[in-house]
């Protein structure tokens, strides 16, 4: 069953719509199911200091519930911190996830670092314990199988 807070942040999930410049956008997709999640960082290029965080996820509620609150657990974190966010941290977040949804919590961890790989691309940095996401062709991989 699910534990109450995935249930309000499914019936209620906060930091939905996107950020319209930000500048780090992560999309990745889930293979098995197809569910997919874009999440848009406006990063303080001072301070590397995450403003803001919004989400679109077309996924179950599972996807929406973790989307939703890795957003908060994102913002006010500096990059470095952020990339300490894992399926495992969300979802505990989240009072934890029945067995066969843990996978869906993937999808908020590979959001999180497309992001910050997104920012670093476009700012032309490294980020130290980044590599590119092999989510970065999902997409692509998504409409193939279709
Ligand atoms: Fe696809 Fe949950 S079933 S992310």
């Amino acid at each position: 069953m699910y534990s109450e807070k995935v249930m309000d942040y499914f019936m209620n999930p906060r930091n939905m719509g996107e950020i319209e410049n930000a500048n780090g956008v992560g999309l990745v997709g889930n293979a098995k199911c197809g569910d997919i999640m874009k999440l848009y960082l406006d990063i303080d290029d001072a301070t590397g200091i995450i403003r803001d965080a919004k989400f679109k996820t077309f996924g179950c509620g599972a996807a929406v519930a973790t989307s939703s609150i890795s957003t908060e657990m994102v913002i006010g974190k500096t990059i470095h911190e952020a990339l300490d966010i894992t399926n495992r941290s969300v979802t505990e977040a989240l009072d934890g996830l029945p067995p066969l949804k843990i996978h869906c919590s993937l999808l908020a961890e590979e959001a999180i670092r497309s992001a910050l790989w997104d920012y670093a691309q476009k700012k032309g940095i490294k980020i130290e314990g980044l590599q590119a996401p092999e989510s970065t062709d999902h997409h692509h991989h998504l409409n193939d199988e279709e």
